[in-house]
């Protein structure tokens, strides 16, 4: 399996590993903490092993679910048991756990619009091994992450799914699937639950305005090469 991770292509401070399921890209990341540290999304079919390889070089104690779509929750249970870590979730993923229909997607640009087909009818197809999340993430709850020991704050995204999460920690907005840089370049992520929530996002993002991009897919972007492919997206479909 082709990787590339922070400790082969060190991205500033940035500690992410980019595992390549065929041609596609699957990352994951890791924040530390003052009582040990959090990775962030949980891999795909196949990516576990080499997850677990790299995670040697840390003591997570939280796995934060940016959503509940099976290449990003797929690992959560194993992981969980083999780390004896705690998973963090926003609660408006809860449902969604094992049941991609529950949020169906629509494509966020036309040229999307067979994949996006393509994505509702194979969806389902893929099941996470069941999890309970130990935290629910809510807007009541959203300053845990320094509760717990982290220089980091919660963002929430909805659109890609309803409760699509970030978090942003200096300088760098881990963005889950809000964003992606899925082949090898900003570019807005295919599929959203609402485009009308994915649009607030982006807007979000632009005044949240962080140094990096860190997405689910693929390699970390500099803000500035994201800017105009979100402003773009916003100018066109407004
Ligand atoms: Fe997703």
């Amino acid at each position: 399996m082709k990787v590339i991770n922070s400790e082969l292509r060190p991205i500033e401070a940035i500690r992410y590993t980019c595992m390549y399921v065929g041609n596609q890209p699957v990352t994951c990341y890791v924040i530390r903490g003052k009582n040990g540290d959090m990775l962030i999304d949980t891999g795909f079919c196949f990516t576990y092993d080499e997850l677990m390889k790299w995670l040697k070089h840390y003591d997570i104690k939280h796995i934060f679910l940016t959503h509940a779509h099976v290449d990003h929750d797929l690992n959560a249970a194993r992981l969980k048991k083999e780390l004896g870590a705690d998973i963090i979730l926003n609660q408006r993923d809860l449902s969604l756990i094992r049941h991609y229909s529950r949020q169906p997607v629509k494509a966020t640009k036309s040229k999307y619009f067979f994949r996006n087909i393509q994505q509702n009818v194979c969806g389902p197809l893929f099941r996470t091994n069941p999890y309970t999340p130990d935290i629910l993430l809510t807007s009541e709850n959203r300053n845990l992450l320094h509760e717990l020991g982290y220089d980091a704050d919660v963002v929430f995204l909805p659109g890609h799914t309803l409760g699509s999460t970030g978090i942003i920690s200096c300088g760098v907005l881990y963005c889950g699937d809000a964003f992606t840089a899925f082949w090898g370049k900003p570019e807005i992520t295919p599929h959203a639950t609402s485009i009308k929530l994915m649009k607030r996002s982006l807007e979000t993002i632009l005044k949240l305005s962080p140094e990096w991009i860190s997405p689910g897919h693929g390699l970390p972007v500099r803000m500035e090469s994201a800017i105009p492919v979100i402003n773009g997206y916003l100018a066109d479909r407004i």
